[in-house]
């Protein structure tokens, strides 16, 4: 969102919007009834930075859970932690029953956790169908002990690619099959993202701002299929700025701030929540903030603490 863009408007919430998906206990930490991923004591530091430090976290399973909170406030670190991409100074935590030990991005793929970058990771000079493919697991074809087996592995190569051809059909990117990805638009390079990860059919799914520069008609069809993969049975837990979208999709919303989570609940009320507002603002004076009017949380440029990644 530019500096300038208007704050977003917030209808009040109706019965219906303010009822949770989940029953539990609001608040920080609560024991979900079937958790995806249970977070104990995890911690980051950068130098004398805290940039994670999250005491207990469960994500429920089969749900939409967005996770948000101020610029800088450790999002996009825990999502690096919990997927393999940095390594926590202390804590763990379990994926689907089982203890995390030695995290690292393909094992946890093929275990079901696979992660979207907040800067797309496209590779400019490969047609999109190929950087789908890449996100399929098992790709007997580049190995050499394979070579005897070769119908074997085309016929597991034709699958993946019917896979990778449904998915860009799905995402409204199958007439660009052929074309660089380098020619995609940046909402396009988004939803291309989200295809190749999903070559993996995972458990669970955690996109980094796969809203963020993409136009609003992509936005919208791009939470359509959000919401499609927890229909599905996916779990998905997804980084955002924006109120409406959070509000629009999510079930369950996680709020962190300086790497702490301070507040977790159904959507509605996680954001009128004064902490929240007030991690947002800086712990400035809301009602100068918003003229004294109900929560202003619009969106990143609400705030201005430097931005992370
Ligand atoms: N590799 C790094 N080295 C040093 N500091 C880092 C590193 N990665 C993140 N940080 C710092 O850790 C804090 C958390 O950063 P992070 O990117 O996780 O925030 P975020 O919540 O994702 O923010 P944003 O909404 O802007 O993406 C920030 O202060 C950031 O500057
Ligand atoms: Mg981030």
């Amino acid at each position: 969102m530019p500096p300038d863009a208007p704050p977003s408007t917030i209808t009040p919430p109706t019965d219906t919007e303010v009822e949770p998906i989940l029953t539990v206990h609001p608040v920080p930490g609560v024991a979900k009834p079937d958790p995806i991923l249970v977070i104990e004591g995890l911690q980051r530091s950068f130098g004398g930075l805290v940039a994670v430090d999250v005491d207990h976290l469960e994500i429920e399973r089969g749900i939409v859970t967005s996770l948000i909170g101020p610029n800088g406030a450790g999002k996009t670190t825990l999502f690096n932690l919990l997927t393999g991409f940095d390594r926590a100074d202390r804590g763990r935590w379990s994926f689907d029953g089982r203890p995390v030990t030695s995290p690292a991005p393909d094992q946890l793929a093929r275990q079901g956790m696979i992660r979207t970058f907040q800067l797309t990771k496209s590779l400019a000079k490969l047609p999109v169908i190929q950087n789908v493919l890449l996100g399929a697991p098992n790709q007997v074809g580049e190995r050499l002990w394979a070579a005897p087996f070769r119908s074997a592995w085309q016929a597991q190569e034709q699958a993946n690619i019917h896979k990778a051809e449904q998915l860009l059909d799905r995402f409204n990117l199958a007439h660009m099959r052929d074309e660089l990805a380098g020619t995609l638009s940046g909402g396009q390079r988004k939803l291309l993202e989200v295809a190749r990860a999903l070559m993996t059919d995972p458990k669970l799914i955690m996109l980094d701002e796969p809203m963020a520069g993409v136009n609003p008609a992509l936005a919208q069809s791009l939470m359509g299929h959000v919401t499609a993969l927890a229909v599905d049975g996916v779990s998905v837990v997804f980084i955002e700025h924006d109120m409406d979208v959070v509000t629009g999709i999510s079930d369950w919303v996680v709020v962190l701030a300086q790497g702490k989570v301070i507040a977790e609940g159904g959507p509605w009320k996680v954001i009128h929540d004064d902490v929240v507002i007030d991690a947002y603002l800086g712990r400035r004076d809301r009602a100068t903030q918003n003229g004294g009017e109900a929560p202003p949380v619009t969106g990143p440029d609400a705030v201005d603490e430097g931005s992370g990644a």
